[in-house]
């Protein structure tokens, strides 16, 4: 193409609205599209431009626009905060326009939600976050907040939560106490003869958010079992007695997230929102079977509008646009359209701020937060003394300086004698629940039959309690 044609061409895709063209494909659609294929065949340069939509069936359209529809995105306002009619927030919109909603309440069941929002690092996940707490907080839920990365991720929210953590153990702190604030009012509905949970009637909705999640999950960490176990729990107690849980968190594999049991809990009844992935995320997705879909999704690339072209050998290489301008842009995948491309809307200063960013400040307004601080539990020294309560937010200590918060340490393997003391830490488990927890250890595969023998041999030792009526593994009192 001669430099004229080039230029005319360009013009004509500045002034171009969009191309559509609808298709049909074969029978159950097309599976694995390669977008690049696709972009070579339309000719154009930059993939984000072109967006494939599957629909039911045999329907398919693909439409080319001048730029990425979602390149430009308003910022949040207070009125995408407010609750709808049916419990959800705006949070952002999908590519044609339609708004991106996020489910806060269901009216109709009464139920707190399970979201998960997971993506590579710097995708938009904390942001998106930011959102949901200033929601929550305009609308009277009370939120118990873990922000594990010691407190940085989401700044502003500090002082606007009930409850304020950034440890690891404070989180478990957190979690175990939400459980038994969920086991509380799930026993007092009972007596009530309460089939469902009535918003502020008497309690009010409350949320535990954890940010960095996978902190917590990975393989490696100290509480990954009782972690899953806990977060587990209160997507099944919590969500019918007004306490819903909410994770974000960096996934480059499912084993990040406590492994698939989290993610596919979460599928089934929650909702989960993928921003952009890394490739093993998406391997171990779709190799799960969790993601039927998976291969449909269209990539979102780092950068948007960058065309890859060959540069001639010593031509001067441009790289000032090659920052990640793409922050936010997601797939709701437990919506009613999971493959349609979406993006978040601004959430805050794109710039980096000295200090709180004022336009996330703003969002959460200077009223104090709904709610009063969670009193963290934590498990019973090893003498025997007693749990110890403490009231959740800034008067325990922070940071790595922790001792026995490894949060940065590899973890050495685990003998199974070590792996099923960890397990009961927490508590008495039964038979089944300690071979869950092991499942989930990050350790190797533990079978019934050395689960027993190594159970007998603790006893034997006095290291477990003896056998009693109740059937329950436990520490010695
Ligand atoms: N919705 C948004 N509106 C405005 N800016 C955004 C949005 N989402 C992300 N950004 C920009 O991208 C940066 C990274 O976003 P964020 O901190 O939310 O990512 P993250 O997924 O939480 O990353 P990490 O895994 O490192 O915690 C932000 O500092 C901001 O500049
Ligand atoms: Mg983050």
């Amino acid at each position: 193409m001669t430099p004229a044609a080039l230029a005319k061409k360009h013009v004509a895709e500045k002034q171009e609205v969009m191309r559509e063209y609808m298709l049909r494909t074969r029978p159950g659609g097309v599976k694995g599209a390669d977008h690049d294929a696709l972009c070579d065949l339309l000719e154009v340069d930059d993939p984000s431009r072109v967006i494939f939509e599957q629909g039911r069936g045999r329907q398919a359209v693909v439409r080319v626009f001048p730029v990425n529809p979602l390149a430009k995105m308003r910022a949040i306002t207070l009125e995408d905060l407010q609750l709808d009619e049916n419990g959800c927030i705006r949070i952002g919109s999908y590519y044609d326009g339609e708004p991106l909603r996020m489910r806060v309440h269901d009216p109709e069941t009464g139920n707190a939600q399970r979201i998960i929002i997971f993506g590579t690092t710097g995708a938009g996940k904390s942001r998106a976050l930011q959102a949901f707490l200033a929601a929550c907080k305009r609308n009277g839920i009370v939120v118990h907040l873990a922000d594990l990365k010691g407190g940085q991720s989401v700044p502003e929210a500090k002082g606007n939560v009930a409850t304020h953590v950034r440890t690891l153990k404070e989180a478990m702190g957190l979690l175990r106490a939400a459980v038994a604030k969920a086991e509380e009012r799930f026993n007092r509905y009972a007596d009530m003869g309460r089939s469902g949970f009535l918003i502020d009637n008497p309690d009010p909705l409350e949320y535990v958010v954890i940010d960095e999640a996978n902190r917590l999950l990975e393989k490696g960490s100290p509480f990954r079992a009782e972690a899953a176990r806990l977060i587990k729990e209160i997507g099944r107690t919590g969500r019918s007695v007004g306490i819903g849980i909410v994770l974000a968190a960096q996934a480059g594999h499912l084993d990040e997230l406590g492994g698939s049991d989290t993610l596919r809990a979460m599928l089934k009844e929650g909702e989960v929102i993928l921003l952009r992935w890394s490739s093993q995320m998406m391997a171990s997705l779709v190799g799960d079977g969790l993601l039927p879909t998976g291969e449909n999704l269209q990539p979102i690339p780092k950068i948007l509008g960058a065309a890859r072209r060959i540069q001639r050998w010593g031509a001067p290489v441009d790289r000032s646009k090659e920052r990640p301008n793409s922050q936010g842009m997601c797939y709701h995948l437990t919506s009613a359209r999971p493959s349609s491309m979406a993006r978040f809307f601004l959430i805050g200063s794109l710039s980096p701020h000295e200090g709180f960013d004022p336009v996330i400040r703003q969002l959460y307004g200077s009223a104090p937060p709904p709610g009063q601080p969670l009193k963290l539990i934590y498990p019973p020294p090893k003498d025997g003394q007693g749990g110890q309560a403490a009231e959740g937010g800034d008067g325990l200590e922070y940071g790595g300086g922790d001792e026995g918060e490894p949060e940065s340490l590899p973890a050495m393997p685990k003998t199974l004698k070590e792996r099923i003391l960890a397990a009961l830490d927490s508590g008495p488990l039964s038979e089944a629940d300690l071979l869950a927890a092991l499942d989930v250890d990050g350790g190797k595969d533990a079978k019934r039959g050395s689960v027993r023998t190594t159970v007998s041999t603790l006893r034997g030792e006095e290291k477990l309690a003896p056998k009693d009526a109740s059937g329950l593994i436990s520490l010695p009192m």
